[in-house]
């Protein structure tokens, strides 16, 4: 997961194509009902935003078990909506949601293109920032589609690179993501200093 502080619109951001992809429905089983289900996948719009809100939350909960020091204010916050909203409406973000027939969200993925590091070479960068399917909608295929439809996009933008962070514990994540392609190519460390968690 990456979440970045959300800066003033520069230059750079202008210009991108934003997502797009046609609504698109599929059936599904209901791993807990048993009954089928009509999900619908498509880009999301401000009315998703307290769905994704929920879903975001749910993701930081689980991941709190692979660091501890996760803020769980944060989804709520002015900086967490804000973030969420920008990536919602910009043309350099690109959100994705899934629906049952319920219109509950079961599956989002947020990412965005990003600025070069200074210290990267000349290329075009993007990252994917964050994606939960709930568990009852999990090993589907919902997650590889959503992936699938953010690496398009970034395709026709002429995107050289996606980069995503996961905790290096989260294993089911890390196969998921290894099945579509992406290599691991850094680890991030910390030491611990204080005593807070
Ligand atoms: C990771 C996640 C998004 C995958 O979504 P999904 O819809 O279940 O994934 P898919 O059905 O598209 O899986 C595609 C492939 O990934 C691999 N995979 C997915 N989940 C896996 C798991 N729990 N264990 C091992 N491999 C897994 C499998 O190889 C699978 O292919 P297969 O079914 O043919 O074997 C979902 O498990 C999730 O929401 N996890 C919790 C949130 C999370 O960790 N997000 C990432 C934070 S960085």
């Amino acid at each position: 997961m990456y979440f970045y502080q959300i800066p003033p619109v520069p230059k750079f951001f202008k210009g991108f194509k934003r997502p797009q992809i046609k609504p698109s429905a599929a059936e599904f089983e209901n791993k807990k009902t048993g009954q089928k289900e009509k999900l619908i996948a498509r880009i999301a719009s401000k009315k998703d935003l307290k769905g994704i809100s929920e879903l975001n939350l749910k993701l930081f909960r689980d991941q709190i078990k692979f660091d501890p020091v996760m803020n769980l204010e944060w989804t709520r916050s002015r900086d967490g909506q804000k973030y969420l909203k920008h990536r919602i409406t910009r043309s350099d973000g690109f959100v994705e949601v899934i629906e049952n027939p319920k219109k509950n969200l079961v599956a989002y993925l947020v990412g965005a293109i990003v600025k070069r590091p200074p210290y990267r070479i000349k290329a075009n960068y993007a990252e994917l920032e964050s994606i939960i399917v709930e568990p009852a909608y999990r090993g589907a295929n919902l997650g590889t589609k959503l992936v699938s439809d953010f690496t398009s996009w970034c395709r026709q933008n002429k995107i050289d690179y996606v980069s995503l962070l996961v905790a290096s514990q989260n294993d089911s994540a890390i196969k998921f993501y290894k099945k579509i392609g992406f290599k691991e190519y850094d680890l991030t460390m910390r030491l611990k200093l204080a005593d807070k968690q």
